[in-house]
């Protein structure tokens, strides 16, 4: 298994894709530090975050978590990334529906060349943008389930189901 156990902690090695803007960068923010930048800037390459979870038993679980660019120009370093990961976060924008195709691509690519057993959940982020909703609730949650994937709503502007988001994938 690619969850690895040492002691009493297990290491979770994660990576978010999905189209540049799509608030990648936010969201891992948002858990690591517990606050949103609204003025975050675009990444370049990739960056590395971890957050430890202290978990009821005593034991507890840290995500090492890669963010990665998600301009086009960095598409081809996709797979340094994803390759040995245990779970993959593919981010849309809400408000957006070429960002909702763009994480479609992500999810076939991830099925042809990640790690079979890799955990996939779709992210429709900006959930706090639902008056300029581009990409409905249930075409995205139907999506999803097609492809065994965990589907969840977030903002990483107002905290909502950030934690959940993480959490949900330790059930897996
Ligand atoms: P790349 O690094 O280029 O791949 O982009 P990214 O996916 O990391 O996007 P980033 O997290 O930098 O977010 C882009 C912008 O979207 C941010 O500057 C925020 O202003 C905005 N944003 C991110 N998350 C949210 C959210 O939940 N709600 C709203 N309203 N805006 C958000
Ligand atoms: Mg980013």
């Amino acid at each position: 298994n690619l969850m690895v156990t040492d002691s009493k902690c297990l290491r979770v090695k994660l990576v978010l894709l999905g189209d540049s803007g799509v608030g990648k960068s936010c969201i891992v923010l948002r858990f690591v530090r517990g606050h949103f930048e609204p003025t975050s800037k675009v990444t370049v390459g990739a960056s590395f975050l971890s957050q430890t979870l202290a978990l009821q038993d005593s034991t507890s679980v840290k995500f090492e978590i890669w963010d990665t660019a998600g301009q086009e120009r960095y598409a081809s370093l996709a797979p340094l990334y994803y390759r040995g990961a245990a779970v993959a976060l593919v981010v849309y924008d809400i408000t957006s529906l070429e960002t909702f195709r763009k994480a479609q691509y992500w999810v076939k690519e991830l099925q042809k060349h990640a790690s079979p057993g890799i955990i996939m959940a779709l992210v429709g982020n900006k959930a706090d943008l639902h008056e300029s909703r581009a990409v409905s609730f249930q075409d995205a949650m139907e999506y999803a389930e097609k492809n065994g994937m965990f589907f969840i709503e977030t903002s990483a502007k107002t905290a909502d189901n950030i934690n959940q988001l993480f959490e949900v994938l330790l059930e897996a």
